[in-house]
């Protein structure tokens, strides 16, 4: 028997479903029972009907997925697959700032430790990140930790006072308006569509910002046959695989997250075999890092 029959024999045997992010590689894509942008795995993870959760990702994504199911076994693949941007916040800042700024909602993207979760007053996703601060009732917003989508809400939602944090990810970071300038005069016709964690220069130049899934979306209903992309190359697949008609570029080389390609068909069976690499949170983090994820969830349904 192949990997991908072992793979798909253990999960039957064992009640598992296996969870994945657009940007892991497109054979764990393809085996996955889901694949999604955060904000869609985070409800998904929270609906789930399964006794493990194979969690094809970052570890933030499996420390939420536990978060919102405290009594499931949630694997990783690979542990060691890390968002550096999620440990870019400090406790002492956040305290400091609750300290000296009245009317202040401390604003935690889901690309953050369980421990930045449990300091912060709501999570959110790079999709619902605008909605939720606008229907936050404080005007002060400190935005941890990507200081890019936090620009990027600051724009959207002008009425609210967002203090920047200086997180960012190294990938989407990297990108900017050379790039695009270069990537629009090598390829005319096509629309660039991009991530909000990229620079705010490259925001602006863009002709859509949104989620991995808003992404996906938005090509889909756009008319244009071609394509910039910029966020990490593994959401192409998902592309070519909706839009065979359709022609994707990538906004600049390299746009790997090296953490994201941690995670192999191999090491998804042998966890899924072993029941290894289980995510573990102490009850104390786990419940309080949990109302600012399920506020995110009350405040966008
Ligand atoms: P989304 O899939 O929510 O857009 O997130 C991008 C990301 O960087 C996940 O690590
Ligand atoms: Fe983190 Fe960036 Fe990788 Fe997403 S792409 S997991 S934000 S380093």
């Amino acid at each position: 028997m192949g990997i991908k029959e072992e793979i798909l024999r253990l999960k039957k045997e064992k009640n598992a479903v296996i969870l994945a992010h657009y940007y892991v590689i497109p054979e764990v894509q393809d085996i996955a029972d889901f694949v999604g942008d955060s904000f869609a795995l985070a409800k998904k993870a929270k609906a789930i009907d399964a006794s493990i959760i194979v969690f094809a990702g970052v570890s933030f994504m499996g420390e939420s997925a536990k978060i919102l199911n405290p009594d499931k076994k949630v694997l990783m693949p690979d542990l060691e697959a890390d968002c550096p941007m999620a440990h870019m916040a400090t406790l002492a800042k956040v305290q400091k700032m609750r300290d000296e700024i009245d009317d202040l909602a401390v604003v935690c993207y889901v690309n953050s430790t369980a421990e930045l979760k449990k300091v912060s007053d709501v999570c959110v996703t790079s999709s619902n990140a605008v909605d939720i601060v606008r229907k936050l009732p404080q005007k002060n917003i400190y935005f941890i930790p990507d200081r890019h989508l936090a620009s990027f809400v600051q724009k959207l939602v002008p009425e609210k006072n967002v203090i920047l944090n200086d997180g960012y990810c190294p990938t989407h970071h990297a990108m900017s308006s050379e790039d695009v300038l270069k990537a629009k005069s090598a390829h005319p016709q096509a629309l660039v569509f991009v991530h909000p964690e990229c620079p705010e220069e490259v925001v602006c130049l863009a002709d859509y910002a949104g989620s991995t899934a808003g992404i996906i979306q938005a090509v889909k209903q756009s008319e244009s046959k071609e394509f910039i992309i910029g966020t990490e190359e593994g959401v192409l697949h998902e592309l070519r695989k909706q839009n065979p008609e359709k022609t994707f570029y990538l906004l600049s080389e390299n746009l790997v997250c090296e953490d994201m390609k941690k995670v192999t068909l191999e090491k998804l069976y042998q966890v899924l075999r072993d029941e290894s690499n289980e995510v573990h949170l102490d009850s104390k983090t786990m419940s309080v890092a949990y109302k600012a994820m399920d506020t995110m969830l009350e405040m966008t349904k």
